[in-house]
């Protein structure tokens, strides 16, 4: 006879039922979700933080094809940041975020809306599919990637609210807390919090710009900017606003921080452009992070695109505007 053996309990049994449900609600990902909110399973999920850093999603392919570079490994992806609320080296957003907490987190859509809205992330990502979307991306400071993200496209997230015909422009704002963010803190800070953004509405619309909520196919860890930041591949990373809290509609070009800063070297459109140089440095070519030399320096250097490569989807966009004066 053979020694009694417990029968395997899955892990929907052990788990409390609400919090399982919760989870396979997320990570279904807008599938079944209308059910759970029906029955008030979204209400639990605003209050208790049922997702994590790095914890999978259920994607579905993007409408893009991935750029013809490999991707950046998930390592450098997460290991070379900006996030300055957590100090201006590129090492300090994944040493110095670990007290961050992204989860449960809200949002604003407000503004020049007919409907504006709080609304919650982990809501957010029932109410869509995820999307995988491999970019190119490319900062000022001439180095670039290539990045797996999971996004939303933006026009879904700003259509919930109904822009008003009069809004032209959309405004981000970034997330403010000090005590969870070493950057925001004490003497030396290097801007004025919280980080703000802006794009032009079409700009907003185009299908390429997205919400990001993850890379390589996980919710995204705090250094890339979790729960959610802006990805627009044709611009430099600068605009990728990350921990977003407040999504504004107006008629006028909003504000945007590294603009602020220092107007002479970042401008609104911030275009990735190789024939306008920033004031200090060239942008006619970039490093490519992993692809020889270390993380911090040396490596392939190749010629940078126009608009990133992306010219053939968003050129139209700015038809008759100089690009040497909207920089
Ligand atoms: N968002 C916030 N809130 N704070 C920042 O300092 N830095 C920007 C952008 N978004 C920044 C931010 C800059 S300069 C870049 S290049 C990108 O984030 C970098 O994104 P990554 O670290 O995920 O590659």
């Amino acid at each position: 006879m053979s020694a009694y053996k417990p029968p395997h309990i899955p892990a929907s049994e052990i788990t409390p039922e609400h919090i399982y449900l919760n989870r396979r609600t997320l990570l279904a990902a807008g599938l079944a979700a209308g059910a759970a909110f029906a029955t008030g399973v979204g209400s639990d999920t605003a209050n208790a933080a049922t997702l994590s850093q790095g914890e999978a999603l259920k994607t579905v392919p993007g409408p893009f094809p991935a750029p013809k570079r490999a991707e950046t490994s998930y390592q450098d992806v997460t290991h070379y940041n900006n996030f300055y609320e957590f100090g201006v080296r590129k090492s300090d957003p994944f040493e110095n975020s670990g007290d961050f907490q992204p989860y449960p987190w809200t949002f604003e859509i407000g503004g020049m809306v007919q409907k504006p809205k709080t609304v919650d992330i982990e809501t957010l990502l029932t109410q869509f599919p995820l999307e995988d979307r491999i970019y190119r991306m490319r900062c000022v400071e001439a180095w670039s990637m290539v990045i797996p993200w999971v996004g939303i496209p933006l026009k879904s997230i700003i259509d919930m609210a109904e822009p008003l015909g009069s809004a032209k422009y959309v405004a981000f704002e970034g997330v403010v807390r000090p005590k969870e963010m070493p950057g925001q803190r004490g003497f030396g800070q290097p801007m004025q919090w919280p980080y703000l953004e802006g794009l032009r509405l079409d700009e907003a619309n185009h299908p390429l710009t997205i919400i990001a909520v993850g890379l390589y196919g996980k919710t995204l860890l705090n250094q890339n900017g979790a729960p959610m930041r802006l990805v627009v591949p044709w611009k430099y990373g600068f605009k990728g606003i990350k921990s977003i809290t407040k999504i504004t509609l107006t008629d006028k070009q909003p504000p945007n921080s590294w603009n602020l800063l220092q107007p002479s070297e970042y401008g609104f459109y911030a275009n990735v452009n190789p024939n306008v140089p920033h004031p200090r440095w060239s942008q006619a070519t970039e490093r490519v992070i992993g692809e020889g030399g270390g993380l911090f320096g040396g490596g392939q250097r190749i010629d940078t695109q126009m608009f990133n490569g992306y010219g053939d989807e968003v050129a139209s966009l700015y038809a008759g505007m100089d690009l040497t004066k909207n920089y």
